[in-house]
């Protein structure tokens, strides 16, 4: 079987090492943006270009005889490289165009929970101008809105009240910003709780959901500083969350099987992919953030991790929509996976900095984002650039082999140390348990 693997950042090294896992071997082919070790090695070729070139990508795929191709980040799926590999006959993983834009528009996203009556949103409007924008920021009161930009901007298109935006002038003063970049953008109430995502198999008529991870979107430890696209993220051993209830789970998992009919009937499409949502825990119950149409970066590393299954017949299950639940097994095992980004990382990034992973004692849990290799020496190009994973029977046996793997990579580097410690998992539990005691 011959897969090709669409993306080259440390998800997609996750994607990589699963289905090198599988014993079909499969034949590896990646298209990629940058020159990813860990991918590399592993395959029989190795494009490197533009994701969005659909025309290349389709050339080579029939070139290759790809069997399945797997669309790993979000950029190619709303340049419509799904739809057409599935136009050249080529079973793809990641929905099409139409359906992405569940991930690629955040006002598409509200606008299909309010025409479906689906529950979870926050209070919203979406903006093409700045024309009552003021008022809206004032009807939801100082210090409790969030703006977001509608389309694609890698995680950094939001800015939080009280976090990133102090004054009702400079959240307007940052949707002027957005507007001069050409984005339309929304403005929601702002929620508070705990995060956390759900990750699920789709296969065009049902989803299987995975083991639940909490990202950790802001770049410094305590959630300080700007979002990032993930520092790191951890699951737990029975899959669940600890600050969350079994009636949170069923919210969210009802929550995306609504979202899935939704987008289903709105466009008589098929979904084949992952369907990820991105929920926050509240004390009113849960409320949904954003979707994403691919798997989670970092989320991708907790969960191929310790998924049991052969991955290559859960691809062949989703793209004949055909895939069991009874196919889809993962371990019950604790996880936690932290991102070394470089200094300055992410507002200005040292860029092309030496870094060196030769200390790390695990390189089967080892992923390879933003860097660079060029002479055998490895570079950190600017973005986050490697990943380690801890995994153990328990979230504080994960969490102490993740920290001292990821110290043991040399450079110009940082790190969140509080990601899956014992002290954060506390707060979390003990800031549910506070916001739940204030609704009763
Ligand atoms: P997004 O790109 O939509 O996932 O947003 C990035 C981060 O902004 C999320 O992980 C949250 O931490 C935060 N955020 C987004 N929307 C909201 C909201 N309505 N209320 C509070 N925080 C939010
Ligand atoms: N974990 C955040 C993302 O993949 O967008």
């Amino acid at each position: 079987m011959n897969i090709l693997v669409i993306g080259s950042g440390a998800r997609e090294h996750a994607i990589v090492k699963a289905l090198q896992r599988s014993p079909q071997n499969p034949i590896l082919y990646c298209c990629a943006t940058t020159h990813n070790p860990g991918i590399y090695l592993h395959t029989k070729e190795y494009w490197l270009g533009n994701l969005c070139d659909n025309e290349a990508i389709v050339h080579l795929a029939r070139q290759w005889e790809i069997d399945i191709a797997i669309i790993g980040p979000e950029a190619p799926l709303e340049c419509g490289l799904a739809d057409v590999l599935w136009q050249s006959s080529i079973a793809t993983i990641g929905p099409q165009k139409k359906l992405a834009q569940i991930e690629t528009s955040k006002a598409f996203t509200r606008n299909l929970l309010k025409k479906y009556r689906i529950p979870g949103s926050p209070d919203y409007r979406s903006f093409q101008d700045l024309i009552d924008v003021k008022s809206f920021l004032q009807t939801l009161g100082e210090g409790n809105y969030v703006i977001k930009a509608n389309g694609l901007m890698g995680g950094k298109g939001v800015k939080v009240a009280g976090d990133h935006l102090h004054s009702i002038s400079e959240a307007y003063q940052f949707c002027e910003e957005l507007q001069q970049l050409g984005q339309s953008f929304v403005i929601e109430e702002k929620l508070i709780g705990e995060e956390f995502s759900m990750l699920c198999f789709c296969d065009g008529n049902s989803l299987i959901p995975m083991p639940l991870v909490q990202d950790h979107k802001r770049a410094f430890i305590h959630d300080a500083g700007p979002n990032t696209g993930g520092m790191g993220s951890y699951s737990i051993a029975n899959h669940r969350m600890p600050f969350l209830t079994a009636k949170d789970i069923e919210q969210a998992q009802h929550i995306n099987e609504s979202v899935l009919d939704a987008l289903t009937a709105e466009f008589r499409a098929r979904y084949v992919g992952i369907l990820y949502g991105s929920f926050m825990a509240t004390k009113e119950g849960v409320r949904l953030i954003e979707y994403n149409a691919r798997f989670g970066d970092p989320e991708a590393m907790n969960v191929l991790a310790i998924l049991q299954s052969d991955f290559v017949t859960i691809c062949e299950a989703l793209v004949t929509g055909k895939l069991q639940r009874s196919q889809v097994q993962f371990a019950q095992l604790a996880t936690v996976c932290k991102y070394a980004v470089p200094e300055g990382y992410p507002d200005h990034p040292l860029k092309n900095e030496m870094i060196d992973v030769s200390g790390v004692q695990n390189p089967e849990q080892l992923y390879f984002a933003a860097v660079d290799e060029r002479a055998g020496q490895l570079y950190a190009t600017g973005s986050r650039a490697v990943a380690v994973v801890g995994v153990a029977e328990t979230l504080t046996a994960a969490e102490k082999i993740a920290e001292a793997e990821i110290n043991r990579i040399k450079g110009k580097l940082f790190h969140r140390a509080d990601i899956g410690t014992d002290q954060l998992i506390e707060k979390r539990v003990q800031h549910m348990k506070e916001l739940r005691q204030c609704y009763v």
